[in-house]
Formats: structure tokens, C-alpha cells, sequence
């Protein structure tokens, strides 16, 4: 981000916050292109090292197939350099970071460096039943990133990626073993971000479980009152 050339309109740091497979991904996409923005998801930065075989990804890969959180200082490092490009200028869409109380507290760090004041905080609320329904159904395509649902929101032809024909995938955590760890360790290391940013007053709840559009909506309109809070 280079201050100087910083454009002086209302620039937008969202964070999505939220359980494994609660729609953060899916909600980040539509939003973050709705407001010309860049979707940052730190999952997919790790998965993109882990194909790349980095050293960084070589790192991430056995605790991201554990379940596990990787240590924040590798969070921040990638984050802080993904940050300095200029897309990030009018705002960007956090989805999966920050996830430790360290990650948000770095996070503001940075925010006030770069004038953006506070962030708003979407925070996903979706029951356990769901959860598993939505990461066990869950495909991918490793080209463009979409993401699909074997059953509520399948590929045109089973399997395939409807945008440019790649061959879908499980991600390897989505298997049940893999899913409990991850849930362990947002409820351990993620959800008291919900206070430490509720008591920010920065915090809107979401009902995540309704369909696609409907979520989709609820977002759109609590972003849009928290910005016009902060105006
Ligand atoms: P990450 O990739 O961030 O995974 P996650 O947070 O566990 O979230 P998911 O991507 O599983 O789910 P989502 O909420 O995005 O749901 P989605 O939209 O895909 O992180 C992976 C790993 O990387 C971590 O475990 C950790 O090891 C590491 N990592 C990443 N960031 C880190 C950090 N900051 N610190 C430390 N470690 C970090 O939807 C799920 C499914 O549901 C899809 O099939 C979708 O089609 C379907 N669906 C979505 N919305 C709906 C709906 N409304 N109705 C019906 N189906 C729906």
C-alpha cells in the first residue's frame, strides 16, 4: 500500500469470521467482486504454497492436514507481503485471518498504519449439522479457485469446474478425520475473536445457514450499515 497515492474515498477492511465450511469462502467471492476488491484467503495462500512446494508451504502442509492453525508468525509474514500490493489500496476481504488473538491485534497494527481505522467483522453463525454437511460435500477446482457443493451447489457436469473445465477435488481436510481438529481449533484459538471484536463494537452476527443469495444479502447489508456508521 503506498500512502502517498492512497485515494482519500472510504476504504473497506472486512474480515470474515467464522467455523470451518461456514460460507466465508463462497460470501468473500461475491463480495469482495461486488466491491472491486481483493478476496485474501489465507487458506488459499497456504494451499498455493503447498502446490507450489515453497518452503513456507512445506511448513504449512503437515499442520494444515492435521487440522491444526500454523504459527502466527508465518501468518503475519505472508499476510504483511501480500498487503504491500497495490490492489489492497481501496480495501480488501479477509477470509481465515485473522484467526489467533496475536493475528487481530497485529491485523489493527497494520490497519492504523495504513489510515484504515477499524475493520468490519462479519461473523458467520451456522450449526455443527451443517458444517459437516457443507465440508463433506465440498469440491474444488484447483485452477480458478471455484467452489462447489456435491449436493446445494453442484458443477453443470459432475465433477468437472464449470468455468474452465478442470477436474474438481476434495481438499484433503475436508475428510472426518481432519474436520474435528479443525473445528477443536477454532473453537480454541479462533471464536474468542467474536468478543475481543464484539467488544470493539465492530462485530455483526450473521445467520449463515440459509441459501446462498439469502447470506449473500445479510452480508451486503451489514457491511452497508457499518459503513455508514464509520462515515
Ligand atoms: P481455510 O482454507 O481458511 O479453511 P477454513 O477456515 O477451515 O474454512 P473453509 O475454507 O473450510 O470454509 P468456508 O467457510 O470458506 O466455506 P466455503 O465457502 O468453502 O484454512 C485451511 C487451513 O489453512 C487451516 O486449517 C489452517 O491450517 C491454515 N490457515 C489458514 N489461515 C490461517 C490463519 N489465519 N492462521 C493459521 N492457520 C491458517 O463453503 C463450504 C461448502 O459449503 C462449499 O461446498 C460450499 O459450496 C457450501 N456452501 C457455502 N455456502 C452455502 C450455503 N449458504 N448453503 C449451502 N451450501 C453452502
Amino acid at each position: 500500500m503506498d500512502d502517498a497515492k492512497r485515494p482519500q474515498q472510504l476504504r473497506l477492511a472486512v474480515i470474515f469470521l467464522g467455523p470451518p465450511g461456514a460460507g466465508k469462502g463462497t460470501q468473500a467471492k461475491k463480495l469482495a467482486a461486488k466491491c472491486g476488491v481483493p478476496h485474501l484467503s489465507t487458506g488459499d495462500m497456504f494451499r498455493e504454497h503447498v502446490m507450489q512446494d515453497t518452503e513456507l508451504g512445506r511448513l504449512a502442509k503437515p499442520i494444515m492436514h492435521a487440522g491444526g492453525l500454523v504459527p502466527d508468525e508465518l501468518v503475519l509474514g505472508m499476510v504483511a507481503d501480500r498487503l504491500k500490493r497495490q490492489d489492497c489500496e481501496r480495501g480488501f476481504v479477509f477470509d481465515g485471518f485473522p484467526r489467533t488473538l496475536p493475528q487481530a491485534d497485529q491485523l489493527g497494527k497494520i490497519l492504523a498504519e495504513h489510515g484504515f481505522g477499524k475493520p468490519i467483522v462479519i461473523h458467520f453463525v451456522v450449526d455443527r449439522d451443517e458444517i459437516l454437511r457443507r465440508l463433506t460435500g465440498r469440491r474444488m477446482c484447483r485452477d480458478c479457485g471455484a467452489i462447489y457443493h456435491q449436493y446445494s451447489n453442484p458443477p453443470r457436469v459432475p465433477g468437472i469446474c464449470d468455468n474452465d473445465g478442470s477436474t474438481l477435488y476434495q481438499r484433503v481436510d475436508d475428510s472426518e478425520e481432519v474436520i474435528g481438529p479443525r473445528l477443536d481449533a477454532f473453537f480454541k484459538q479462533t471464536e474468542p475473536l467474536v468478543k475481543y471484536y464484539r467488544d470493539q463494537g465492530v462485530l455483526a452476527d450473521i445467520e449463515a445457514a440459509g441459501e446462498v443469495e439469502t447470506v449473500a444479502r445479510s452480508v451486503r447489508a451489514a457491511v452497508a450499515a457499518a459503513k455508514s456508521k464509520a462515515q
